[in-house]
């Protein structure tokens, strides 16, 4: 029987610092040990990521992860260690340059010291890879597929043929579906992410009664396009309240009351609206998805990023899968490899046939899925 591979995966493109030994078995992909750590609670203070602070937070943190990762790292009682990792994968782009270059320098290093191979792994192809860390082979993902990724800067729609044969369908014009309901929720007094935010009021809201246009419906291409309907959702808020409302105690007070079902006064009404505004990017996503797929005819679909998290987003597509395409396959990472980690960078370089050598890797800040 082949020998099992380990890959040891470093993450630091955005806020989060993350590191992940995964083991790939036959068939399977599993995660031995994963360790994240985030600068939330910097963001909960200043509304949102700063970069130079993200940076400067990871330096001090990229180390002690990933001691973390070795230490959780066992396998039937036995540790896995440094001789057992068959090679390093880090993310070096897109994202943040001064986070990049934190995960990049120290995989590099790691790489030269403990004479390693090194896979560098574009963080947007990384997400889709969360979908292939499966137990069992007769659940991974089928070729060729539609990829969506759905993140706080990205709105990718691929036609995936093969790993690394792709071509990009479209992408979004302005803001990302994640950024459009990360800039809704801040207008409501809610940090950085605001996505769970929303989707929290929209559970206890009623979509029927306020009309939101899905954008771009009309357009015969696969792009997208969120930030008209930020500024719609605006408008509708400002027509409602006094914007000063909306100062940070309300909004938390607020929190409390719709996380405990206890909603009062204006309370219905932000649940309302934040029930259209989900249900509106969701359909949005979800038309031209389907769209894409009966045009080339492709019944296997593979979703990523954060807001693939979405629970309404997650629903809807396997409704409309169901009622509109017959035998197709359906695959969301489980949601806590939805958003930023280092087992998707892990489980990408399984499937890469890409390694550079760790004098030449550099950070990219710009890379993306469009040739
Ligand atoms: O993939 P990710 O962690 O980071 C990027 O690469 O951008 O995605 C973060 C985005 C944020 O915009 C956040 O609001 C959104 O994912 N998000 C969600 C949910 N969880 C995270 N959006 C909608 N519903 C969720 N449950
Ligand atoms: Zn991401």
């Amino acid at each position: 029987m082949a020998k099992a591979k380990f890959i040891l995966g470093i993450e630091t493109s955005c806020d989060e610092t993350s590191a992940a030994i995964l083991k790939q078995g036959p068939g399977s992909i599993t995660v031995i040990s994963h360790v994240v750590a985030s600068s939330a609670n910097l963001q909960e203070k200043y509304g949102g990521v700063i970069p130079e602070q993200a940076a400067r937070e990871q330096l001090k943190s990229i180390i002690p992860v990933i001691q973390e990762t070795f230490l959780k790292a066992t396998e039937d009682g036995k540790s896995i260690e440094i001789k057992d990792i068959d090679s390093i994968a880090v993310t070096y782009g897109p994202g943040l340059i001064g986070s990049l270059l934190v995960g990049v320098e120290t995989a590099k290093t790691l790489a030269l010291i403990w004479h390693k191979p090194l896979v560098p792994i574009n963080h947007l192809i990384g997400h889709f890879y969360a979908n292939w860390i499966v137990p069992e082979k007769h659940n991974t993902p089928k070729f060729p597929c539609i990829g969506l990724l759905v993140s706080g800067g990205h709105t990718d729609l691929i036609l995936f043929k093969d790993h690394s044969n792709y071509e990009f369908l479209g992408g979004t014009r302005d803001d990302a579906a994640g950024e459009c309901f990360d800039k809704c929720a801040r207008l409501l007094g809610y940090a950085y992410p605001g996505g769970p935010k929303i989707s929290l009021f929209a559970e206890k809201g009623d979509s029927t009664h306020i009309k939101m246009p899905i954008p771009m419906t009309q357009s015969q291409d696969f792009d997208f396009s969120f930030s008209g309907l930020k500024t719609f959702f605006s408008n509708l808020v400002e027509k409602e309240f006094e914007i000063s409302n909306f100062n940070p105690s309300n909004a938390q007070e607020r929190w409390k009351r719709v996380s405990s079902n206890s909603l009062k006064g204006k309370d219905q009404y932000i649940a309302d609206l934040c029930s259209t505004l989900e249900n509106t990017i969701v359909s949005s996503l979800v038309g031209k998805t389907i769209k894409a797929m009966k045009k080339y005819n492709i019944k296997n679909l593979i979703i990523a990023g954060g807001v693939s998290a979405n629970q309404r987003l997650r629903d809807k597509f396997f409704e409309t899968l169901t009622r509109e395409i017959p035998d197709f396959s359906f695959h969301v990472p489980e949601k806590s490899l939805c958003t930023d980690n280092a087992a998707m960078i892990a489980a990408a370089a399984f499937f890469s046939t890409t390694l550079i050598d760790p004098f030449r890797l550099q950070a990219n800040p710009n890379l993306s899925l469009a040739k």
